[in-house]
């Protein structure tokens, strides 16, 4: 199974004429299908992905530090051009979203930040982030992975978000148990990268359980 971040099959999925007749895939200037708003936090914003930035995704995200545990990311300029036109098209087809990382006070895009949908209409989904090494131990994850969630599960009416982590990944699973994610179990010989079978473990989130804990937690970070 494909593991997000990253998604190398580039379908270009376009709205079909009976979803735009039904309704369905219908596109307001109030949706998210028609363009993410912004979220801003003290030390970064995630905003849409644009084009310009495929040069700094490309020096962020493709050493094997960062990407050993993710599926492979674009090579070149032009795949991450590809995939960027790629997220926007899934967007607008209403299965997938994907937000830069900017950091405060930059243009440029550090990191990633996706959630798909698991079933049509995002009861359930999947997200993945991924970020450039210099920007690890910063504050900016967390700050960015409760805007996502917040964004999840208040915009895209998420009931459950599940994420994958190899159980190699330490700093990606401790990334996940900070932010109060729960590990149900392990997907064994889940996951192929580099020749090679890995294991996963299964985290998810539930809605319920997000904002009880924002209850306590909410005046601290809000
Ligand atoms: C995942 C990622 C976005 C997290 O961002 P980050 O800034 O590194 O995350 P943080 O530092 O806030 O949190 C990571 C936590 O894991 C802990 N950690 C680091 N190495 C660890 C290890 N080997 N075992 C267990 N925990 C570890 C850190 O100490 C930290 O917890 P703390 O703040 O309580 O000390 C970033 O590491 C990344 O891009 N990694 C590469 C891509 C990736 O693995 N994506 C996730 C796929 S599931």
């Amino acid at each position: 199974m494909e593991k997000m971040p990253f998604q190398p099959e580039l379908e270009l999925r376009l709205m079909t004429a009976t979803e735009t007749a039904t309704g369905l895939g219908r596109i307001t200037t109030s949706d998210w299908r028609a363009g993410l708003p912004a979220l801003h936090g003290r030390t970064a914003t995630l905003r849409e992905l644009r084009v310009s930035d495929a040069t700094s995704l490309l020096a962020m995200l493709t050493s094997e530090e960062v990407s050993r545990f993710v599926s492979p990311p674009p090579a070149t300029v032009e795949g991450f051009e590809r995939f960027i036109a790629w997220a926007h098209a899934q967007r607008m087809a209403g299965n997938h979203v994907c937000f830069a990382v900017v950091p405060v006070g930059s243009d440029t895009a550090v990191g990633l930040f996706q959630v798909r949908q698991l079933e049509p209409g995002f009861a359930t989904a999947e997200w993945g982030f991924v970020m450039g090494s210099g920007f690890w131990g910063t504050g900016v994850f967390m700050e960015c992975a409760r805007l996502v969630v917040d964004f999840a599960f208040d915009t895209l009416d998420v009931h459950r978000l599940e994420a994958r982590s190899c159980i190699r990944n330490g700093r990606g699973s401790g990334a996940l148990r900070k932010i109060g994610a729960t590990q149900e179990g392990v997907l064994r010989r889940s996951f192929l990268r580099n020749g090679e079978y890995l294991d996963q473990a299964l985290w998810s989130i539930l809605r319920e359980d997000w904002y009880q804990a924002k209850a306590v937690w909410g005046p601290k970070f809000h």
